[in-house]
This record gives structure tokens, sequence and C-alpha cells, in this order.
């Protein structure tokens, strides 16, 4: 329908970037940008009214989402890019369908598939990026892409990454040369912060970290972020822990890439945790993750020591499930005992509440606490019957 539309407006339709990159390598990718040789924000703007969807209109970046029941259609004019300044936001004109490919990052990222029903599924690729796809190439598309936009530099270990690509020999120089120019330096720390999340949030942080390091990365999050082979070592079992986790019959909700970023900071000291914390303006949410690593070798010391239930039960009381998880990480011998705290002791509840031991006659205080903890302790050794 949409490229009927852009038919009768006398548009060029095409659908680029992502979507176009995993459709060749089988991949799902439900990110679906959309340009429009011709007026982008009018073409989005029939297309909503045409089938009934939500219209959002960006002016200033020329772009609009069209919201449809069960899909999103990201609309732009094809266009050419302007960066005044390193890591600056682009200024922005009307171009062809081949400059707005020439515009992107890498040649796997260039790609088309027009949509107007002539030439429907017609594959457009101008800069080889089918043959650097099969290949396993990333290959930049021009030499001051990293210069206008540094954060390609994370992209570039991304989708290496998750794709096992390596560079194109030319792109690892330009590579190597923005990094020496300290591009990066350019980019705002809750950009950078960005990049780094990004990165663990994709299929591969390990192999990505290793790219961090490879290209010595690490320094512009922390000068302390050091890296040898106890990371190295870490990293790996993040991942082993991350598999055992997904593989236990009780479904865990938890967050893996916090996982990775607790592991590259956990030898931090508490003035290293409050600097990183401070400079990337972390959420308390994360922060305190990244805390319980100051405590982490106390808690596994007192847990390896805890035989009965209700001492696991309390060394681990209050811990989030990343923490959990990264004692794991760090201590792969204590499944034993995380497992139960995870799967019987945190469920425990006693059913006796201080209203109850005030109906039995006792005038409420601070020891009803002391009590109810007893009671607990009580319970989850086993000594009081648990079936109600
Ligand atoms: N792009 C770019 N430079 C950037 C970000 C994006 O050139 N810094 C271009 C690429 O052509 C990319 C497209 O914009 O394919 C869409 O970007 P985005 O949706 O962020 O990335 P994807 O390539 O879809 O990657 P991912 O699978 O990680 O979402």
């Amino acid at each position: 329908k949409a490229g009927r539309l852009a038919d009768e407006l006398g548009y060029n339709l095409y659908i680029v970037g992502g979507f176009v990159r995993d459709l060749l390598l089988e991949r799902i990718n439900l990110d679906l940008d959309l340009v429009v040789e011709g007026e982008g924000i009018e073409f989005a703007k029939t297309l909503a009214h045409k089938l009934n969807g939500d219209l959002d209109i960006y002016r200033d970046f020329g772009t609009a989402v069209v919201d449809l029941d069960n899909v999103k259609l990201d609309i732009a004019t094809t266009r050419i890019e302007y960066y005044p300044y390193t890591a600056s936001l682009p200024e922005v004109e009307p171009g062809s369908i081949q400059q707005d490919l020439f515009r992107r990052d890498f040649t796997i990222n260039a790609l088309a598939i027009q949509l107007n029903p002539t030439a429907f599924g017609q594959l457009v690729d101008y800069f080889n990026g089918k043959k650097d796809l099969e290949a396993g190439v990333i290959h930049l598309l021009h030499n001051f892409s990293l210069y206008d936009d540094p954060t390609r530099i994370f992209r570039a270990f991304r989708f290496a990454s998750r794709y096992g690509y390596q560079f194109y020999e030319e792109t690892e120089r330009l590579i190597k040369q923005a990094i020496d120019l300290d591009t990066i330096e350019k980019l705002s720390p809750n950009r950078l912060f960005g990049k780094l999340k990004h990165g663990l949030q994709d299929e591969n942080p390990t192999s990505f970290i290793r790219l961090l390091v490879k290209y010595d990365i690490l320094v512009y999050f922390s000068d302390s972020l050091v890296w040898n082979q106890v990371k190295e070592k870490l990293v790996k079992q993040v991942d082993k822990i991350i598999g055992w986790a997904m593989k236990k019959e009780q479904n865990i909700e938890f967050t893996p890439w916090i996982l990775y970023l607790m592991t590259l900071l956990e030898h931090f000291t508490k003035e290293e945790v409050e600097k990183f914390s401070k400079k990337f303006n972390l959420n308390s949410q994360l922060k305190s993750r990244i805390k319980t690593s100051l405590e982490i070798e106390q808690i596994i010391t007192k847990l390896k020591q805890a035989e009965r239930n209700s001492e696991v039960y309390y060394t681990l009381e209050g811990l989030k499930i990343e923490e959990l998880l990264f004692i794991l990480v760090k201590d792969f011998s204590l499944t034993e005992k995380i497992s139960l705290f995870l799967e019987e002791l945190k469920e425990v509840e006693i059913k006796v509440s201080g209203k109850d031991i005030i109906d039995l006659g006792y005038q409420p205080g601070p020891y009803f606490k002391q009590i109810l903890k007893e009671v607990k302790r009580a319970k989850l050794d086993g000594k009081i019957d648990s079936t109600p």
C-alpha cells in the first residue's frame, strides 16, 4: 500500500538500513526505516491518513513516525548530511537515494530495497554492501565518517562482535586513527555510557569488550578500568552464569548487561565507584548494583560458612538478582546455595504477624521484630511445619 501511494505521489520509496542488512542475513529485524525520494513528511501524513495510523512528526529532523496497529514505520526524506564539527548534530538537506546511502556508516548498512510496485523488492546496492555481507567485512563508506560521528567506532565493534565480522583493512586504519586523534573525547559522558551499554546489551558482549580492550577504549570510561587475565576469566564466567540462569526451570528475570558492567568495575574502590557513578550520572539502581561488588568478598565468605538455611537466607536477603548472580560469577561453587535461596528460601513467609502476638495479650514493642525473625528462622530451618 505504501509503495502504491508513493507511485501516486511520484516518489521513489525504499526500505533501508538494519532491516535490509538482516533480511539478507536471514535475521529478524523489526526496525522499519523507510526513505522517500520526495517529501518524506507529506508522504508520512498521507500514509497515516490512508491507513488510519497515528502520526508523529519531527520537523527539525525532517522525519516522521507512522504507528499502525502492529508496526511502526520511521519515514524520512532521502538526504545528505553535513557535520559542522565532530560529534555534532548533522545539518541535512534533501538528496538522492544514492547520497542518502552514502551518508551512512558501513557498506553493509547502505543497502536499500525499493518498495514501488513496478520495482518492488529490487535491491539497491551502490557500495558493494551485499558482497561485504557475504565476506563478513565491516567497511566504512567514507574517510570522515568517524570524525563526523565517533559513536560509529562503537557501532563497528558491535557489528563485528554480533556477526563475527572483521574490519576491512582501511577501515581498521581509520578506526585506529580516529581513536588516536581522541575523537571519543568529544562525546558527552551520557552518550559515551550509552554506547557502552548498547554494546553490552548486544548479542556478543564478551567480544565487544575484547574490542574495547584491543583498541584501548576502556580508559575513556575510567583511568581505573584495567584489563587483565582475571577480568578475562570473569567475563567468560558471566557468559556461563547467564546461560545457567536462562536454563533454570524457574523463570529468573534479570538484566544481563549489568553483570558485564559489574564485572568490568568489580575491582573499583569506593571512591572509584563514586567517581564513575557521578561522571556517568548513573541511576540509583545501577549504582547500588555496582556498589555491591565492594562487599562481595565478605558476602561470599559468609555464604561459604552458612550451613543452615536461615544462615543462607540472612546472608542473601535483600540482594537483587544481578547481585546474586554476580556472586556466582566470582565463585561458581556456590550455585547450590544460590539456587536454594532463589527457589525455596526467598518465598518462605511466616503467617504470624505482630497482630497475632498482640491478640495473645502481649504489649507491642521492639522485641516483636525479634520474635517474628526467630519464627521465620525456625521455619526456614524446618523447625516449624510449613504446611498451613
Ligand atoms: N546510521 C549511521 N550512523 C549512525 C547510526 C545509524 O550511519 N551513527 C545508519 C545506518 O545506515 C543504520 C541506520 O542508520 O543502518 C539505522 O540505524 P539504527 O537503527 O540505529 O541501527 P541499525 O543498523 O538498525 O542497527 P541495530 O541492529 O543495532 O539496531
